[in-house]
């Protein structure tokens, strides 16, 4: 059993390095599950509330798709006004009610600190899929695992690497979370390219200096030849005060081939939390990029169901079970 099994997992400041390892170990064993190549029924009988109050694709789905892949059951609410939270339900009376339908809790809420205000109320592990603009702790880790696989590839560790972050650091609450993940390791090099109004957040700078990584602050992309991963994020238009202000950094720093080229290595890993905006106004990930083999974008949203996988099998303890309730895939499939 790990000490993750039947808690909360609300932040990424819960883990240390040696519990990511674990994490990505077990993410790894999944594979075969989530390729098809074998099924498990480890989780039969076990039921995740999936509980979204803010729009989401893939980390909804891919909870309950890592979910269902573990054998277990899902259900769902989705949207603030489909549920009694529109009714002025507090947040502990919700988790009161839908932890005694549950055996594990997913949840993602538009402000900053509810994910953990829920839990405090909920009789079952409440696994954070993203509150406002603070974290997003199993897009850190995803996305921490899909580095360590790409540079794999390139012969290389976390340790020591280069990571561009562009746009709105800000409110981008997965960039919040990546970077607290990575001043666990060490000798990394941040360089956080923003407009000066979407500046990362003193917390997370504060972080990263008191872990003595190196760090570069500038608004414009320029000198980042020997830069691992260039890590692209959406203006958060959603925590602006006003579409106007929004609209003013649209389009800021988009990337396209051509940039990519002018700028970075040949090698550079470009990663982004997805969804990217691709209207035109802002384009900031260009479709021209989608035959770069560097573009990493869609192992990661992969990657994501691999860890999500993980998280539940560790958080129910059942991770030293999973093979042992294996069974053969018997229908056509082409993912292995
Ligand atoms: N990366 C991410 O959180 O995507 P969704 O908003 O689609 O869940």
């Amino acid at each position: 059993m790990s000490h993750f099994t039947g808690h909360h997992i609300l932040s990424v400041n819960q883990f240390e390095r040696e519990a990511i390892e674990k994490i990505f170990t077990v993410a790894h064993s999944m594979e075969p599950y989530a390729r098809r190549q074998k099924r498990t029924s480890v989780l039969t009988g076990a039921i995740l509330g999936n509980l979204f109050f803010e729009p989401s694709t893939r980390t909804r789905v891919s909870f309950g798709t890592a979910f269902n892949l573990l054998g277990g059951e899902v259900r769902e609410t989705t949207g603030m006004s489909n549920s009694a939270l529109a009714k002025g339900e507090s947040l502990y009376d919700t988790a009161r009610v839908l932890s005694g339908y549950s055996d594990i809790i997913a949840m993602r809420h538009p402000q900053a600190g509810s994910v953990k205000e829920f839990a405090e109320g909920s009789r079952v592990p409440v696994i954070n899929g993203g509150d406002g603009a603070n974290e997003h702790p199993t897009q850190a880790l995803l996305d921490l695992y899909t580095i360590q696989r790409e540079l794999e590839y390139n012969g290389k560790g976390i340790d020591g690497l280069h990571i561009a972050m562009i746009g709105d650091l800000r409110y981008g609450r997965t960039v919040h979370s990546l970077s607290k993940l990575l001043c666990l390791y060490k000798n990394i090099h941040f360089t956080l390219i923003s407009p000066a109004e979407l500046a990362m957040p003193d917390n997370v700078i504060a972080a990263i200096e008191n872990a003595g990584h190196r760090l570069t602050v500038t608004d414009h992309i320029d000198g980042m030849v020997d830069a691992d991963i260039c890590y692209q994020t959406r203006i958060q238009e959603e925590r602006f005060p006003s579409q106007d202000e929004a609209n003013k950094y649209r389009g800021r720093f988009r990337l396209n081939q051509t940039i990519y080229t002018r700028h970075f290595q040949s090698k550079t890993v470009i990663m982004h939390p997805l969804p990217r905006d691709s209207r035109t106004e802002a384009n900031e990930l260009d479709n021209d990029l989608n035959s770069n083999p560097n573009l990493a974008i869609f192992r990661q949203t992969d990657n994501g169901v691999l860890v999500r996988m993980a998280l539940f099998a560790i958080t129910l303890g059942v991770e030293h079970l999973v093979s042992k309730y294996e069974h053969d895939v018997v229908w056509y499939t082409n993912k292995s």
